[in-house]
């Protein structure tokens, strides 16, 4: 598989969007429908807890006997997947180059240059790059997008999908992805995104994801290690339960009485925190932004009850839950009902499975 293959490489072929993270593999796949899209399927495979341990895959095996799980459970024909890479082995950069170079140059000259812009050796990583823009630099130069990530972790993901039964076709960048499944969400924002600022808050098991977006284009992201994991521990802690049983018992709402105040309001008051002080470092970082106009909130802790209510209440910004399936139609095969459930969770699986349809937007 070529470089240029890996990361960014798109096409028109069917794929599954295959979301590897670290509480479950979440397999989707979009078709066209008219001129939106239609879910066509559907699956969500449990795994066990270090199998995927800070955005790397640990056990690839383990992961590749869920992602199999996950791809019968779908029901799905469909072999070509695309996968994304995130975390602290994922550099990217705006780079300028000549724009008389040709792709075989360009790519010749960013690996001779690659030590001024990556902090590994050479061989180690993969690297892939688009031309965005003629650079505001000016003169002959345009703006390149230089994407590089450490081998081991492009490989151990794709060696985990193949063994899963699929084809690693595309290799994203999760913010990327993130960024592109917004689109979905439009219908959710006021004046659909146009000149708002908005921020996408996917708060998974282990990590959050924030994306601001200004007129739907990230201006800033950031990652942090926080997410559900840490209400499980607290109500394995406050109610000697196992790991798996505090999962569930979460998800049911099967808990004791004193579970609401003394458990789930201190880490929605947490929550909470993090997130204001996710808006805090991006208003330091790019100082144009003074306020946001909504919060959306995306991942399994998004699907808390109230918990929109709750971080509007105390952040006084208008906030939902993420629904990128509320305009699309979903064939029975897709599960309707459970998809309704793993909505929120499913976001990063969208902009994944959107990559299908790269070729169509020329
Ligand atoms: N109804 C619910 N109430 C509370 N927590 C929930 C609910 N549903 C899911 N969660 C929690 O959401 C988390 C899983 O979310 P998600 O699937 O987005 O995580 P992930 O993508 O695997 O994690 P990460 O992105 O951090 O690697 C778990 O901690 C799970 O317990
Ligand atoms: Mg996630």
């Amino acid at each position: 598989m070529s470089i240029k293959q890996k990361l960014f490489g798109g096409g028109s072929e069917a794929l599954v969007g295959l979301d590897i993270s670290s509480s479950s593999v979440k397999l989707l796949e979009l078709g066209r429908k008219g001129s939106g899209f239609e879910v066509l399927a559907y699956a969500v495979e449990a795994l066990p807890p270090n199998a995927v341990i800070d955005k790397q895959v640990a056990e690839p095996q383990i992961v590749g006997e869920a992602i199999q799980r996950a791809v019968a459970k779908a029901g799905t024909r469909t072999r070509a997947a695309a996968v994304a890479v995130a975390g602290p082995a994922v550099i990217t950069k705006v780079v300028q180059m000549s724009s008389f170079l040709k792709d075989d140059d360009m790519e010749q000259q960013i690996r001779a240059e690659a030590d001024q812009y990556i902090p590994y050796p050479i061989e180690e990583v993969a690297i892939d790059f688009q031309v965005v823009a003629p650079s505001a630099s000016g003169g002959e130069l345009v703006d390149v997008l230089l994407a590089a990530c450490r081998k081991e972790q492009v490989e151990s993901r794709c060696s985990a999908v193949q063994m899963g039964g699929l084809r690693p076709r595309v290799v994203d960048i999760e913010s990327y992805a993130l960024e592109s499944a917004c689109r979905l969400l439009t219908h959710q924002m006021p004046n659909g995104g146009r000149e708002q600022t908005i921020a996408v808050i996917d708060m998974g098991a282990s990590s959050t994801s924030m994306l601001m977006l200004h007129d739907l284009k990230t201006v800033y992201a950031r990652d942090t290690a926080f997410g559900g994991k840490q209400l499980t521990e607290d109500i394995m802690r406050t109610f000697g339960m196992s790991y798996e049983e505090a999962g569930r018992a979460k998800r049911t709402s099967s808990l004791p009485d004193n579970y609401a105040a003394d458990v789930l309001e201190p880490f929605l008051a947490d929550m909470t925190q993090q997130i204001d002080r996710g808006l805090q470092f991006f208003f330091s970082a790019a100082s144009q932004y003074t306020s946001v106009d909504q919060l959306i909130l995306a991942g399994g802790c998004a699907q808390i009850p109230e918990v929109d209510r709750f971080i509007e209440g105390r952040l006084r910004i208008p906030t939902v839950v993420a629904k990128p399936f509320n305009t699309l139609s979903v064939t029975s095969r897709a599960k309707p009902n459970l998809l309704g459930r793993d909505e929120s969770s499913l976001l990063l699986a969208c902009g994944l499975a959107l990559r299908a349809f790269d070729d169509e937007e020329g």
